[in-house]
């Protein structure tokens, strides 16, 4: 399984997202209370990126048209209870990097 860099560390900013690339996946990438959060970068609503949307309550709101997405696990949080949602992926933080192993980066 490849491994990948997707930003440096010190690229981060508390409570945003930033857009990233592992292979062809499109991926986001959210330091969030000191905690790093990737996840894919495509709405599963009209497929906007979502590294751009405001974080509330560790969730990232979609820019486009306000979906909500739950930045631990990805769910798609619904009025009817979370939903599954977009893919996450474990990091590592090494050598002031932040790195994914993704088993499948043909894209998203
Ligand atoms: S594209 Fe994300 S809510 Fe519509």
């Amino acid at each position: 399984m490849p491994d990948y860099i997707l930003c440096r560390t010190d690229q981060l900013v508390e409570g945003r997202g930033r857009p990233a690339r592992a292979g062809e996946r499109y991926l986001a990438v959210f330091l969030v209370d000191g905690e790093v959060h990737v996840l894919d970068n495509q709405c599963l609503h009209a497929a906007s990126p979502i590294d751009g949307g405001p974080v509330v309550d560790g969730a990232v709101r979609c820019p486009w048209h306000g979906w909500s997405y739950d930045l631990r696990t990805g769910e798609l949080l619904t009025g009817f209870g979370p939903r599954p949602g977009l893919a996450t992926y474990p990091c590592r933080l090494e050598d002031g990097v932040v790195q994914v192993t993704i088993d499948d980066p043909v894209g998203n």
